[in-house]
């Protein structure tokens, strides 16, 4: 029969040796189970005198004991090492990422958009904005165009549902900032306010009946066209590069006098319309409460959308809003 030291001895051996719970579980029922060598040296002490019973029983029972706690403690070691390994196997990584992990960008024309900001908040100017609700006052009122002057048919004009009719409206441009920034602030005035815009077109490969324009206003004393001029020029020098200049054609708005439309030529010499320009109307200045007798502004605007077509050598406006991303994602 073997000792109950040896038993114990034999029990912590397989403990340790065993490298799983299932393992451990294994070990379990061969050193304490029915069939165990425990078991065995138990009912071998019916056989003995009493009083040797008693000594051999308090020796097996303190093996007995010892073989438990032995296995309890290995059982902890197990139980920890697998919830460590299980834990390891679900952990999120979340520092990995796809090989080659698509970066998205702006939309090209919100890239236009801010470099045409950067380029006249580089000359000096501020940003301003104003409502694209606009109502019949700021988009047409303020800016020269009397009820039912024929200029206002040059904008196909979509109005909204509130209000006297007629009195709501999408802005048709972004010139209603014109007004609001005279109104709100005394000269002088340099600010550019790109917006979007809304007329009644139907959408081809040059009109949307949504699109963004940027407006210009200088406001100064002793403000001249050859200032408008040489505007528009460093303009075209700052955002298109060297090789590119600027003209301008005698034209008519309402708000502006003279008036003018404004050209860039490419370097391979063809000329591209790019927007209205001209000396403010007397008539806006004392719309916006600005002496005209002692200030003298000029004001421009053009399309932003389709400064980002030549930007990036599109052909056609609706594949700005199509945002087919595998378009987009090109430029
Ligand atoms: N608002 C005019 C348009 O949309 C352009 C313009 C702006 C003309 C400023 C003159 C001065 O057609």
């Amino acid at each position: 029969m073997a000792e109950p030291e040896q038993l114990v001895v034999e029990a912590e051996r397989q403990a340790a040796a065993a490298a799983t719970l299932d393992e451990l579980r294994a070990v379990r029922v061969a050193v304490s189970g029915k069939r165990s060598p425990l078991a065995d040296a138990r009912k071998a002490l019916g056989g003995l005198e009493p009083e040797a019973r008693r000594a051999a029983g308090q020796a097996l029972n303190a093996a007995m004991a010892s073989i438990d706690e032995i296995l309890t403690a290995r059982e902890a070691e197990l139980a920890a090492v697998a919830r460590a390994e299980q834990l390891a196997a679900e952990r999120l990584d979340l520092t990995e990422v796809a090989e080659h992990p698509a970066h998205g960008h702006l939309h090209v024309v919100t890239q236009t958009w801010q470099e045409l900001e950067d380029v006249f908040v580089g000359m000096g100017y501020r940003v301003a904005e104003g409502p694209e609700i606009e109502s019949e006052w700021y988009n047409f009122g303020a800016l020269n165009f009397p009820p039912g002057h024929p200029a206002r048919d040059m904008y196909d004009t979509l109005y909204v549902d509130y209000g006297e009719p007629g009195t709501t409206l999408l802005r048709t441009h972004t010139s209603p900032v014109q007004a609001r920034v005279m109104e709100g602030q005394a000269p002088p005035v340099y600010v550019v306010a790109p917006g979007r815009c809304f007329r009644q077109d139907t959408a081809d490969a040059t009109h949307m009946p949504v699109f963004h324009q940027i407006e210009g206003l200088v406001v100064d004393r002793g403000i001249s066209l050859g200032d408008l001029a040489g505007t528009i020029e460093a303009f075209t020098a700052a955002y298109f590069g060297p090789g590119f200049s600027s003209r301008l054609r005698p034209s008519y708005f309402p708000f502006t006098e003279p008036s003018a439309e404004f050209d860039i030529q490419r370097p391979d010499g063809t000329w591209l319309e790019l927007g209205g320009c001209g000396m403010v109307h007397p008539k806006v200045f004392e719309a916006c409460g600005i002496d005209p007798e002692q200030w003298q502004g000029f004001a421009f605007g053009f399309g932003i959308d389709r400064l980002a077509l030549i930007r990036f050598g599109i052909d056609d406006l609706r594949e700005l809003w199509t945002n087919d991303v595998r378009f987009l994602g090109q430029f």
